[in-house]
């Protein structure tokens, strides 16, 4: 907002990039008005005095979504999920509407014609008989309609789609996404409904969209993945109402999402016994632990410039691995190209995964395939040192779930391992190079 003409944004120093949003409240009263509770008072209580009551909660069929949201919907919650164009959105809250069997759910959907709504639910094929549809994008009538159906759910796909009488500026732009918002919010806590606000983000992140909601909403859930393979990833954000650790994995085929169970199985069933340059991770995503394949190619660079390509993991990362490799190790990357891949679409944070990429490159650098049923766990230092991880235990026993026989992760983690025995040989180490040693 500017008090001035301005020519020039200030924030991005770019010309002609301001646009005049003209923000002019009409004296209408819209329904959720009457929800409002705006008119009464509150006074100062003493935190002691107040009466706690655990929130209750819908547990839906879906067990992912209800290990993201820390054990089901929250009732008044109103939850933002955002992610990209096309990546499952409205298929993912179509099918929770309808496995909702007895509760009344409301779809409604500014994006969609109930014709294409209905193909939808005709691929998912689930029966039920509680769903109702609604498309329709201003909110007054959105409401009215609330009214005479009262849901005990309601789903708001997409919430920029949606447009309020209150503001007159064009649907999905800030201050209608806000506006619109803040009167879900208002009805969410009046009627003690949960409202799922659907909203969609580009590839970056998405900068004016749905972003601006985060504070207000209870939970947000992030849906990623990749389009051009079949699992989809939900992440939780933010949430009011349990931890931010959690992810749900569901694969997409043709009637709709299905639940990930063991997602370790199918990220390390399709591989390729001695082939140099792959190697398991035991990484932890979320409170999840979950066993991965990286690839790495290594090959001779015909160019000046060596090539450093990734997928599903951070270039940045690739690049100070290498270093540390020149470095430390006195391998010569400079002169090659270097090619990661994370197996099956999936982007990992935990950098648990460094020690599995160090060795997956060493094994393409070296040619020379690694031993099929080993992983490792290990954050990778500057100088090479090989750094505790978290939760090694659950790591270490979904490795051993999986069959495999051998893990190598940091001595420092070997110190706090219990002396439980297992099945699997823990190999402990400090450095780089002496997994380079006992390796190849
Ligand atoms: P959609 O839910 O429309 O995505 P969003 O709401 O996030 O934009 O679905 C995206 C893709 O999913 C679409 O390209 C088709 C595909 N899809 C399936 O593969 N199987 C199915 O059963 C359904 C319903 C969709
Ligand atoms: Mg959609």
């Amino acid at each position: 907002m500017s008090a001035k003409w301005l020519g020039k944004c200030s924030s991005c120093n770019q010309w002609n990039t301001l646009v005049e949003e003209v923000i002019e409240k009409e004296n209408a009263t819209t329904d959720w008005k009457d929800y409002s509770t705006s008119t009464k008072k509150n006074h100062a209580v003493l935190l002691h005095d107040v009466q706690g009551n655990t929130e209750k909660r819908i547990i839906t069929k879906d067990i992912e979504l209800n290990r993201v949201l820390g054990g089901g919907i929250v009732l008044g919650s109103l939850i933002l999920v955002a992610g990209e164009p096309g990546i499952g959105k409205s298929t993912l809250f179509l099918q929770l509407g309808l496995k909702l069997q007895n509760l009344r759910v409301l779809y409604i959907s500014g994006e969609e014609s109930e014709q294409q709504i209905k193909m939808r639910a005709d691929r998912i094929q689930i029966k039920n008989e509680n769903c109702y549809l609604l498309t329709e994008t201003n909110t007054s009538n959105i409401f009215s309609e609330i009214k005479k159906l009262q849901p005990q759910i309601v789903i708001v796909d997409s919430i920029q789609t949606l447009q309020t009488n209150l503001i007159e500026s064009s649907a999905g732009s800030v201050s209608q996404i806000r506006e619109c918002a803040t009167e879900f919010q208002k009805f969410a806590k009046a009627t003690n409904t949960p409202v799922f606000l659907i909203g969609h983000i580009t590839k970056d992140g998405g900068i004016a969209g749905p972003k601006i909601l985060e504070h207000m909403v209870d939970a947000v859930l992030q849906f990623e993945g990749d389009r051009h393979y079949a699992y989809r990833i939900i992440r939780t954000q933010k949430n009011r109402f349990g931890s931010t650790n959690e992810i749900g994995i569901y694969e997409m085929d043709a009637e709709g999402l299905k639940v990930v169970n063991n997602p370790s199985e199918i990220l390390i069933s399709q591989r390729e016994e001695n082939l140099s340059g792959t190697a398991i991770a035991a990484t932890l995503e979320g409170m999840r632990p979950m066993l991965i394949e990286v690839q790495a190619l290594v090959t001779q660079s015909v160019y000046g410039t060596p090539q450093r390509t990734v997928s599903g993991f951070d270039l940045r990362r690739l690049q100070l691995l290498l270093a540390v490799l020149e470095k430390r190790g006195g391998f010569h990357f400079g002169v090659k190209d270097v090619f990661v891949n994370i197996a099956g679409g999936m982007k990992i944070e935990d950098p648990s995964i460094d020690l599995a990429v160090i060795c997956a490159l060493l094994s393409s650098y070296e040619d020379v395939p690694l031993p099929a049923n080993i992983c490792f766990s290990g954050e990778v230092g500057l100088n090479g040192e090989i750094r505790a991880v978290n939760r090694i235990e659950q790591r270490i026993s979904e490795a051993e779930k999986l069959g495999l026989e051998k893990i190598i992760v940091s001595k420092y983690n070997k110190k706090n391992l219990s002396s439980k025995k297992n099945n699997l040989q823990v190999l402990a180490f400090a450095q780089v190079h002496e997994v380079y040693q006992h390796l190849f």
